[in-house]
């Protein structure tokens, strides 16, 4: 059986990332995350990246042949599976191509786009306001998913810690670079009826029972 491909696009802060890792354990998919796998190599510190940091602290893209290496390596030894839900990958036109050009190597195509739609103004608020563990990497809001105890993990008892491109300058640069290059991303996907539309300003439950209503 051919694996199923699902895009989750959406701007900074719309709840991909809180989506994707629930989607993926419940549906039993690959999961592809170009910022976790990002924010493991600069946590790492390989040369990929201390590259990437630079870009993604002033809220850029990083470019596109650092991206596609860790993608085609993740998508290569997971062939064969069930399905695979990509979190931030394409993020332009030119990206979605070089994802079509992968998958048609192995026969795949993108099946589903799933797009989270949240206003600029509630993506400030969620932005600055999150908070991340540093060891297990979950991640909470100070106002609508707080810790038991004062920025301190749940589970992980370790302090709580604000992600470098959370600061208000940074996310402003994010909004920009999400409207000037994945937007008309967005409209192509709209375009070739690929796209599934989802109100990303409800309970993160009701978001999930959407997604999972559409794939
Ligand atoms: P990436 O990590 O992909 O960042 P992003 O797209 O800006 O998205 P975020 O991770 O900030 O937000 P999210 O949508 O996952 O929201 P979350 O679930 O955390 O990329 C970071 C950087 O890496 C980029 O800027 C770029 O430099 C680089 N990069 C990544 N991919 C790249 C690529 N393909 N090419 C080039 N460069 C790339 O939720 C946010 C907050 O809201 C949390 O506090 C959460 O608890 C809360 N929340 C979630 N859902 C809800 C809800 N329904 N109601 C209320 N609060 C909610």
């Amino acid at each position: 059986m051919k694996s199923k491909i699902y895009v989750l696009i959406g701007p900074p802060g719309a709840g991909k990332g809180t989506q994707a890792k629930n989607i993926a354990n419940l549906k039993d998919f690959v999961l592809i995350s170009t910022g976790d796998l990002l924010r493991e190599n600069v946590e790492r510190k390989t040369e990929l990246g201390m590259t990437a940091k630079s870009y993604m602290d002033k809220g850029e893209l990083v470019p596109t042949d650092l991206v596609a290496r860790m993608i085609k390596a993740n998508i290569k030894a997971n062939i064969g599976k069930n399905g695979f839900l990509f979190d931030g990958f394409p993020r332009d036109l030119s990206q979605n191509t070089l994802l079509g050009e992968m998958l048609k190597e192995f026969d795949l195509e993108v099946d589903k786009v799933i797009y989270i739609n949240v206003k600029d103004d509630a993506i400030y608020e969620r932005l600055t306001n999150r908070r991340v563990c540093p060891k297990c990497k979950r991640v909470y809001h100070m106002k609508y998913n707080r810790p038991k105890h004062d920025e301190e993990c749940d589970d992980c008892k370790v302090s709580l810690i604000t992600r470098d491109d959370d600061k208000l300058d940074v996310i402003k640069k994010r909004l920009e670079v999400y409207h000037s290059l994945t937007q008309p991303l967005v409209d192509h996907f709209e375009k070739i009826g690929k796209i599934s539309r989802i109100d990303g300003e409800r309970t993160p439950r009701e978001v999930e029972a959407e997604i999972l209503s559409v794939i």
